[in-house]
């Protein structure tokens, strides 16, 4: 019989906001839908109440004609559905082979028999899915891409009827998205059905056949991918046409003396990185993951120790010991995982926006109530951050909207930095924002503010930085400018060996 899931009427508000209003669709075995719309439309909420996370408020999932009613994510397993979350759900001290079969504990004599047969298991899966991974690592030693796979591989296993997808690809090279492709191919032959929800329109035409786009929501277009365009999708998504975004931007042309030089920098993973950052200048970084591109902006920060080399900041030597010292010197740092490095998720908004400036200020100053919320407010219209009032705790925001509350912190009109390291700052930001991030960027630069801008998305740093410095296994393997730079010739110096 044909798999056939199908949503009616359903439901679903938070306090402040109609996450969802009256969504209707359905999709098919053998098809892949793409579920999109901008940050905080209802993504990610509607695949939680699929998954049993979430409860509507009203309205009902059938699944092969059946009312699906869960109580709990487990209902939602056994009734043949999986959901691969846009947070990682992992239990960072277990083992590889213990997250992707969970609940099977290997104890006493015979649990070393069923140890075993597990780590065979996982190790089968593993090479079916031609990964080098060690079924007996702990899940937190990996790379977050592995980890990223470990989790798609979990609920391959379970071989529901229907496996969701919600940003699977954002912590993912290119190598692991060619698999995950290749994947979710297989999984379409088999007649499964395949939900999925990307910021990258490329991906959408390369493995959706179906869209459904949401808007503060609502559904507000449904399409066949091979009838609709960019243009188009961007569009529904937006609601207006947002033209070509690089050509369309208010550059900073003046650039000006040396503020940043860093020369000869080792650390654990660097050897040998040099180059220099100018008033005003965007300095973006490319390459691979795990090229050593976090690695410089940390060490320039103070977060991790430098064994060897210089860093000068307006011609003075610097070492900063912490990053407190580096703020202190006016360097901010936009980390790229939010998560662990970022967020406060059970504080507000405000809290999390006006930490830094906080640390800043707590020696004899004092900042009121009235200027941590105008700082807030400042931010969350910049950004345009999708929340009902500046207490609404963190955690409570779409993952984009918490992407924009780190950018809003390390980038306040409050703060004096001079030099500003974003790491990956677009990761999980829709193209409607992501535009006026760009532009933010270059308002920095316009400011005489330094930018390092570091980012996978090779399109995005070849056009927006005025230099460009490639790096592969923690080495500088070329630089050049932005008029010299193409996708190409990066590519190659990011994969150099
Ligand atoms: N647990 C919660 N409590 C309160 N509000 C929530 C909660 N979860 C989501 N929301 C709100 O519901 C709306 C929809 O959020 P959702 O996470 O579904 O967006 P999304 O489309 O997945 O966005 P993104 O692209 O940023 O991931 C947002 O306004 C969000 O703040
Ligand atoms: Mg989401």
């Amino acid at each position: 019989m044909e798999r056939c899931l199908e949503f009616k009427g359903i439901e679903k508000a938070f306090p402040g906001v109609r996450a969802l209003q009256d969504i209707n669709f359905r999709v098919k075995g053998g098809r892949v839908l793409a579920l999109l719309g901008e940050n905080g439309a209802g993504k990610s909420t509607l695949l939680k109440i699929m998954s049993g996370d979430l409860r509507a408020d009203a309205g009902t999932i059938t699944l092969n004609g059946r009312e699906m009613n869960f109580s709990s994510p487990n209902d939602a397993i056994r009734a043949g559905i999986s959901v691969i979350y846009q947070e990682r759900q992992l239990v960072p001290a277990m083992s590889v082979a213990e997250n992707i079969f969970p609940g099977i504990p290997p104890r006493g004599a015979l649990g070393l028999v069923a140890g075993k047969q597990l780590k065979r298991q996982a190790q089968e899966l593993i090479d079916k899915f031609g990964l080098s991974i060690d079924p007996a690592a702990p899940v937190g030693t990996l790379s977050v891409a592995y980890q990223q796979m470990v989790e798609i591989m979990k609920a391959y296993r379970r071989d529901s009827d229907v496996i969701a997808f919600d940003e699977p690809t954002a912590p993912l090279t290119d190598a692991e998205i060619a698999i995950l492709f290749d994947l979710i191919r297989r999984l379409k032959e088999a007649g499964k059905i395949i939900l999925y929800v990307s910021h990258r329109l490329s991906e959408i035409f390369q493995v959706t056949d179906e869209i459904v786009v949401l808007k503060d929501g609502r559904l507000v277009a449904e399409m066949k991918t091979s009838e609709t365009g960019e243009q188009e999708l961007i569009r529904a998504m937006v609601g207006r046409d947002i033209g070509d975004t690089y050509a369309g931007l208010n550059r900073n042309d003046k650039i000006g003396e040396v503020l940043l030089e860093v020369s000869h920098l080792e650390t654990d993973v660097l050897r040998d990185v040099s180059f220099t950052l100018r008033r005003g200048e965007i300095v973006g970084f490319a390459g691979l993951v795990g090229a050593g591109r976090t690695e410089v902006a940390r060490a320039i920060f103070g977060a991790d120790p430098v064994s060897s080399g210089e860093i000068k900041i307006e011609g003075k030597p610097v070492r900063f010991k912490t990053p407190k010292d580096a703020i202190d010197a006016g360097v901010a740092l936009c980390p790229e995982d939010r998560k662990e490095q970022g967020l406060v998720l059970f504080r507000s908004v405000r809290d999390n926006v006006t930490m830094p400036i906080l640390a800043k200020v707590k020696r004899g100053l004092f900042l009121d109530n009235h200027a941590e919320d105008e700082i807030t407010i400042d931010a969350v219209k910049r950004y345009a951050i999708k929340t009902p009032t500046v207490d609404k705790i963190v955690m409570e925001l779409s993952g984009g909207n918490q992407q924009k509350v780190i950018l809003g912190r390390w980038t306040s009109s409050k703060m004096t930095t001079k030099i500003l390291i974003l790491d990956e700052p677009t990761k999980g930001i829709d193209v409607g924002t992501k535009a006026e991030v760009y532009q933010m960027v270059c308002d920095f630069a316009g400011q005489g503010i330094g930018v390092i801008f570091i980012s996978s998305e090779l399109t995005e740093v070849v056009n927006i930085s005025d230099t460009i410095v490639v790096m592969h296994g923690g080495r500088v393997t070329g630089q050049m400018t932005r008029q010299e730079a193409t996708e190409e010739k990066v590519l190659a110096l990011a994969m150099l060996d």
